[in-house]
């Protein structure tokens, strides 16, 4: 499998990084998933943007311009073994020759990018829904930022899957945030709504899409502050990500979310997704 690390493409396991590395001792860089159908990355230049949001966010230059991202990106799907893949990369803020907290002056920054196969849900999920746990959200306040300091994602996560669960769901002040690594959805009386994108999440980009094939469609939609009670008593619930797509909760802290089984127009919204994106990354045979 090839990855590519700060100039050279190489085998993953040859791959190495110093350990002083701001990436390992901070969690001090910026990440995206970019998920890849028939070796096409979809929404590629979406997911560029919100690299330069997240790297302005934190004050690193983006080492690249957005057609050596292609590049880059390109080569190492082109050299996996598979036609789905998320492709992954990350950009931190390179290693010093010492450990201090304040931003290093001429350090060159560390990239990275290596690709996995695409997991995606089950066909059983997709049919029958995934359960949920809601758990507080315990993370900072800049959840806009795709950045690797994941840690009180990867607990949160972990705390779900311990119970049986596909994905923990946050609430914060009483409020619906996101999942820990998907954005949330509800329908009630026909009304698809969403946390609105501030600082308390990321700004999906199958969020962003799910939007606009709402808007497109004429399915009522508002975004807006979804308050915990909301969110137990909506008619349907769904996750959104890039590996993911749209994907329905059927149980929340082992409740059922409205009759028990995925809803209309989530199964709709996800036919509508499919679509979307199958037209998107179709190969184009020559
Ligand atoms: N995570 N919220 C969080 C906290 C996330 O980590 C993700 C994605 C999303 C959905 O974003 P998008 O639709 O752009 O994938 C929302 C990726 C897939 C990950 O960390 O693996």
């Amino acid at each position: 499998m090839t990855a590519y690390l700060n100039g050279q493409f190489l085998p993953l396991d040859e791959a190495r990084i110093s350990p002083l590395d701001r990436g390992f001792l901070f969690a001090d860089g910026a990440y995206e998933v970019v998920p890849v159908y028939q070796r096409r990355p979809f929404l590629v230049e979406a997911h560029l943007q919100r690299l330069q949001r997240t790297l302005d966010g934190i004050g690193l230059p983006n080492p690249h311009t957005f057609a050596v991202w292609r590049e880059l990106l390109q080569r190492v799907l082109a050299d996996s073994a598979f036609d789905d893949q998320a492709l992954y990369l990350q950009v931190t803020r390179g290693a010093d020759s010492k450990r201090e907290h304040a931003f290093p002056s001429a350090v060159a920054p560390t990239v990275f990018i290596c690709s996995h196969a695409l997991v995606s849900p089950s066909a059983a999920q997709r049919e029958l829904g995934v359960a949920a746990l809601s758990v507080a959200d315990s993370r900072w306040l800049h959840c806009d930022l795709k950045t690797v300091a994941l840690l009180a994602n990867v607990l949160l996560r972990q705390q779900a899957v311990a119970v049986g669960c596909a994905e923990a769901i946050m609430l914060r002040d009483g409020l619906l945030t996101e999942g820990a690594s998907s954005n949330v959805f509800l329908v009630s009386d026909g009304v698809l709504l969403t946390p609105p994108a501030d600082q308390r999440i990321l700004a999906g980009i199958s969020r962003q899409l799910v939007l606009e094939l709402a808007d497109r469609n004429g399915v009522p939609c508002e975004i807006r502050d979804v308050s915990e009670a909301e969110m137990r008593s909506a008619d349907e619930l769904w996750l959104t990500s890039s590996t993911r797509e749209v994907l329905p909760v059927s149980t929340l802290d082992g409740q059922a979310v409205g009759s028990g089984v995925p809803g209309p127009l989530g199964r709709q919204m996800a036919a509508w997704y499919r679509a979307y994106r199958e037209q998107a990354t179709r190969r184009v045979d020559v």
